[in-house]
């Protein structure tokens, strides 16, 4: 297998925590390694009232002497017989090069060691250990189990020991066929009371992964700091070495004998690895020779981006917020009730048309430069999986993209799945391009993604010809067989899907002949729109559209309009919020997307149009929106699909409308991010909004003007734990509709955002849970809320 093959390493689970009692732990060699894993053992409580010792070996007394002074060990010996004697578990913590002599030794000894000794080491290539293991004991001991912990510090000798030097790292085991399980288990248990992480991997792909991420770039930094230094020039390059060369200098002053040590012991997988560096060295050079900018860009803007994306991909989690936080985190706000909403914003631009412009823009023939891009992390996946394709993009920059489009025909294969994070747009629209392509894909998403149905892109496709696969109940991943020869389809839709329709649209950009779509009801209409504007023909008759396959796009500007789906919460917000004198700048009104305007003009919201013009093919206005009292009613339902991803906000509309709202044909609110009419009748219960709920639809209980309110203590049963600074903001003329409390958002960021401008009518606070997703569509939106007059904080959650 070649090691940029993915496959994944087994977290080892086992429920073995620790050393157990009366162990005798012999560590032979007490340098950093050996003394900092005595270190973590003491922290851990080995050697202690549990009758267990740790002892060591060391040919260099001194080290011994220190690491007893410091409190490490037990006893100690500058020879291995020394401390042997009844050893229970053996850690061989010596220089590969070292392993042959010590093994030998050790066999010798073994008779004096009690009978299940288990022995380990923390050599950093394994094949070159066991082939001495086998060398040395005739055959691979079951009861030796060989590991390497990747932690390491520039310091070395016991003096530097470290009790956290494993903490939150990796070690990694590679058990062989013959290896016991109960000595796998102690060794995992070992590690794990040092506080590190059990991998479990086979001897050759250990090797093969280390060569790629530590052996490699040791010796590329060896190497470039070698050959700078011995040029003429050398003083000079040294004085000024700034920025990057520091940093190759850093890694070049690691240990010479450890390092020449490593690539003797990993010479085959390393040798592969500098293969395949060379053959990439040698596309970047031509790339240069050539004046290639576009190929250079294309390889510096994958790699500058490659670590964010690939973590995200490992984490399973969205894309920015590991970003931005270097790690996963759970994210909760806390927002105080009261505050207003006043003042001039602009929201980020559309999440809809910012996936499409990538999309569109990297199929067309020459460079397309979008504004107003979205760099929320729904977008940004859509962006990087184009990157993966091979196409050449530009930023995001302050909302600019440059595409350098490759035309119809140009994506190349990715080296490994798309990971498309928390988008479902992405995923089914991809669904529908990829299927078209000459090369095989495997779509993947984050946990809520991976809940979502499939089968409503995948069924028309296979119409069509696509050769997919799902996972169980038509869920992702989703794999695409290319090479497959598409035939347009007449599709009558089964339900009201904007995304259903464009993916079938992007795949009949393939297919041989007309692809027709028939809508129940009117969608969004942003990739007809869009088509038409890159030049392609899209006709459309009542409730049906078309295109015939085979044409091409041509590139040309993109101006985004800010999202009137990330507006809403600022509407909903000033509709709800007395005194409250809002304007919403340059927000995209086309008419398949205005639901919301309509149903909160119907419930009485005072919320005029100002500035309409069209930008790029889009209605765009200026929303100004004063607050009003609200009434209750019953949403019509042609407004439904047009107000999809607006009813979390709405639903807090109608918590603070006077009389009831009624919602129904609203089914397709259970398969969004989250099922969203549970997650925000949970979220109305815990706050005291009465609703009732239904399979396709809820009614809610305003408690809006006439009806009084609750009072500020309206919410009996929550007690937040809120420090003095963050009292509440209302004055006494203050008149909350409902009550406080701590909300599930179902990482799902527009329950999140909904629940978070509740706050501006609540009696209490309002805690939110899980709010990180807010990322993937209104990065901004803590500022925004907080710039027009909320007052929320937001802090990490504990326990993630
Ligand atoms: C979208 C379409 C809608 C919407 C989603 C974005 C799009 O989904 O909910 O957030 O960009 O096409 P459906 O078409 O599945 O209703």
């Amino acid at each position: 297998m070649s090691a940029s093959e993915s496959t994944t390493p087994l977290v080892s689970q086992g429920t073995g925590s620790g050393i157990p009692p009366g162990s005798r732990v012999v560590i032979v060699g007490l340098g950093l390694i050996g003394g900092s894993l005595a270190a973590a053992l003491r922290e851990a409580g080995v050697g202690g009232s549990d009758g267990s010792v740790i002892v060591a070996s060391d040919p260099d007394g001194e080290e011994i002497r220190r690491g007893q002074d410091m409190g490490l060990i037990d006893a100690g010996s500058t020879s291995l017989a020394g401390v042997i004697d009844a050893a229970t578990l053996v850690v061989l913590a010596v220089p590969v090069m070292a392993m042959r002599s010590v093994m030998v030794e050790l066999k010798a000894l073994l008779h004096r060691a009690d009978a299940r000794v288990v022995i380990t080491d923390v050599g950093s290539t394994k094949a070159a250990v066991r082939d001495t293991a086998v060398e040395v004991f005739g055959e691979m001991p079951s009861r030796l189990v060989l590991g390497h912990p990747i932690a390491g510090s520039e310091k070395s000798g016991v003096r530097a020991s470290m009790a956290s030097l494993y903490h939150n790292h990796k070690v990694i085991l590679t058990p062989c066929e013959n290896t016991a399980p109960e000595a796998q288990g102690l060794v995992e248990g070992l590690w794990r009371a040092a506080g590190a992480e059990v991998l479990i991997m086979d001897v050759e792909r250990h090797d093969q992964v280390l060569a790629r991420t530590s052996h490699l770039p040791h010796l590329l930094a060896f190497s470039l700091v070698d050959t700078l230094a011995r040029q003429d020039e050398r003083l000079d390059i040294f004085r000024y070495a700034a920025g990057g060369f520091r940093d190759f200098t850093r890694i070049a002053g690691s240990d010479p004998v450890m390092w020449r040590d490593v690539f003797q012991a990993n010479q085959g997988a390393v040798l592969e690895a500098l293969d395949d560096f060379e053959a990439g060295l040698s596309r970047l050079r031509q790339a240069v020779t050539q004046g290639d900018g576009d190929a250079m860009l294309g390889i510096f803007d994958r790699a500058s981006h490659a670590r964010h994306y690939f973590d995200s991909l490992l984490n399973q989690t969205s894309y920015q917020a590991e970003y931005q936080m270097q790690e996963t985190a759970k994210l909760r706000y806390r927002v105080a009730p009261g505050g207003g909403v006043t003042g001039r914003i602009r929201v980020p631009g559309d999440k809809s048309i910012s996936h499409r412009s990538i999309m569109l823009g990297a199929l067309s023939e020459g460079v397309t430069e979008v504004s107003g891009f979205l760099e929320g992390e729904d977008s940004l996946a859509t962006l990087q999986a184009f990157r993966e394709m091979g196409v050449t993009i530009e930023g995001p920059h302050q909302g600019r993209v440059v595409i350098h489009g490759v035309g119809m025909h140009g994506l190349k294969k990715p080296a490994g799945p798309l990971y498309v994070g928390n988008a479902g747009t992405a995923m089914r629209l991809f669904s529908g391009l990829l299927a078209g392509q000459a090369f095989d894909t495997e779509l993947t998403g984050d946990a809520s993604l991976t809940r979502r149905p499939m089968g409503r892109v995948a069924d028309p496709l296979r119409q069509m010809g696509a050769v997919i696969d799902t996972a169980e109940g038509g869920r992702p991943p989703l794999k695409i067989k290319g090479g497959q020869a598409l035939k347009g389809i007449r599709y009558d839709m089964p339900m009201a899907s904007a995304q259903v329709k464009s993916c079938l649209l992007l795949a009949g950009l393939f297919a041989e002949g007309e692809t027709r779509v028939r809508e129940p009801a009117p969608t969004r209409d942003h990739t007809e729109r869009m088509l038409t504007g890159f030049g392609y023909s899209v006709g459309r008759d009542g409730d049906t559209c078309w295109l015939r396959g085979g044409g091409s796009l041509t590139a040309g500007p993109i101006d985004v309009p800010s999202d009137i789906s990330s507006a809403t919460f600022f509407l909903v917000a000033a509709a709800i919020t007395p005194g409250s004198d809002l304007v919403l700048e340059h927000v995209g009104v086309n008419p398949t997307r205005i639901g919301v305007i309509n149903i909160l003009q119907a419930m009485g919201a005072d919320l005029r149009l100002q500035n309409s013009r069209e930008v790029g093919g889009e209605p765009v206005a200026d929303l100004h929106i004063r607050y009003a009292p609200l009434k209750g009613i019953d949403i019509p339902v042609d407004q439904v699909p047009l107000a999809i991803d607006e009813f979390p906000a709405l639903f807090i509309a109608a918590a603070n409308a006077e009389g009831i709202t009624r919602l129904r044909g609203a089914d397709e609110l259970r398969v969004k991010e989250s099922d969203r009419l549970q997650a925000m009748a949970d979220g109305m219960t815990t706050l005291g909004i009465d609703n009732t709920l239904y399979d396709d639809g809820i009614d809610i209980v305003g408690r809006g003007e006439g009806d009084g309110g609750v009072g500020p203590s309206g919410s009996p049963s929550y007690s937040p734990s809120y420090s003095p600074s963050y009292s509440p903001s209302y004055s006494p003329s203050y008149s909350p509709s409902y009550g406080g409390g701590r909300i599930d958002s179902r990482e799902d960021h527009r329950i999140a955002m909904a629940f978070t401008i509740a706050g501006l009518r609540a009696s209490a606070p309002i805690e939110v849970d899980d709010c990180a997703n807010v990322a993937t569509s209104f990065p901004t939106f803590l500022d925004l809320a907080r710039r027009v007059g909320l007052s929320l904080e937001e802090e990490r959650q504990e326990g993630a």
